[in-house]
């Protein structure tokens, strides 16, 4: 595993994301249950993965609730615990007493006192930043929080986070894959100049990029409404998926190590894919350590510049999906 040095905390390059504990959008308790959920968290502490990441959101808290309890039956006896825990609040009504108040709710179900990140999980235009910053600033005060961070920021929001904190604000957590590289425009070199965190969620474009995926076995869960899991977007993406194929082939890699590895080949950026079973977080864990040579990220991001999205006909076929039973 690498890791990134944030204050003297490891931050590991390849993180867990746990929106799939305990949530319906992922069909928890069909897919996994409670202990698969705990197999695959005590695992990836086990293969030193510190960065793990929820939010109050995921399955109403029940994510939260899940880590909360290994975690805690995996606290160091002396000393700070190794991991660096982030959880999101909710912006629907982000004052500074909700945001107080939610923060303390999702460390109890956390059970720590401290979570290394908390982030505002998506901008709220209706309510100042100036605001929201005054909720996380008294978090910081009171010890609850280590760091600030946003997520689905762009980058002129992210600064003004900074203005309203009085502070640099931590980390921003985007949309990021070889899909959807929107981030390496703005926000990939701000956070490597600034030597902040750059966190890609999706990483695997939702499972999309592991490449076992065709449009007769599309699952039917959250991802039928993530218009690249339709047949127009999946023909785009070929050359994508061609390219993985082929650089993981050189490397006796797969295809979802091979888009892991292209992430954090950039600077400051760390990736939290999600994982359903012991296998794929083991295969994703094994990607921090796959070293991908300047030729194939020129080769991957040569097929990735080409894929451009077929939005009509996507909205199209997920206009009837969605539409259509399970
Ligand atoms: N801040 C935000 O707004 C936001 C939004 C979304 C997600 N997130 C965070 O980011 C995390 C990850 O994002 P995500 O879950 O949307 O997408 P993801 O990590 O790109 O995809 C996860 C899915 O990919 C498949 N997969 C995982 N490892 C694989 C492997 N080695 N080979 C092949 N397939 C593999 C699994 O699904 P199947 O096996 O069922 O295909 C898994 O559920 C979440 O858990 C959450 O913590 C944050």
């Amino acid at each position: 595993m690498r890791y990134l040095d944030v204050d003297g905390r490891r931050v590991s390059v390849i993180g867990l994301g746990c929106w799939q504990f305990g949530a319906g959008a992922w069909d928890f308790d069909r897919v996994l249950s409670e202990d698969g959920a705990r197999a695959i968290i005590e695992r990836a502490l086990e293969l030193g993965v510190t960065l793990l990441d929820t939010a109050e959101m995921y399955g109403h808290g029940r994510s939260e609730l899940i880590l909360g309890r290994v975690l805690a039956e995996h606290r160091p006896p002396a000393g700070p615990p190794p991991w660096f825990l982030a959880t999101k609040f909710t912006p629907l009504a982000p004052l500074p007493r909700v945001l107080v108040r939610h923060c303390t709710a999702s460390l109890q179900r956390l059970r720590v006192p401290q979570a290394a990140l908390y982030q505002i999980h998506w901008p709220n235009p209706l309510v100042p930043l100036r605001w929201q910053m005054a909720g996380m600033r008294q978090v910081m005060r009171a010890g609850l929080v280590a760091h600030a961070g946003v997520s689905n920021f762009s980058l002129a929001r992210w600064r003004a986070a900074d203005r309203a904190l009085g502070r640099p604000v931590l980390a921003n957590q985007v949309r990021y894959n070889l899909l959807q590289r929107g981030p390496e425009r703005r926000l990939v070199p701000f956070a490597a100049r600034e030597g902040r965190l750059l966190i890609a969620y999706s990483p695997l474009a939702q499972g999309l990029l592991g490449g076992g995926y065709t449009p007769q076995t599309f699952p039917r869960d959250v991802r039928r409404a993530n218009p690249l899991f339709t047949a127009a977007n999946y023909r785009r993406a070929a050359p994508v998926r061609e390219a993985l194929r082929e650089v993981a082939a050189a490397h006796g890699a797969t295809p979802a190590q091979v888009a892991l590895a292209y992430l954090i080949a950039q600077p400051q950026v760390v990736a939290i894919p999600g994982a359903r079973s012991l296998a794929q977080l083991e295969a994703n864990v094994a990607a921090a350590d796959l070293a991908l040579s300047p030729g194939e990220l020129v080769r991957l991001r040569t097929a990735a510049r080409r894929f451009r999205p077929d939005r009509l006909r996507s909205a199209l076929e997920l206009g009837r999906g969605l539409h259509r039973r399970p």
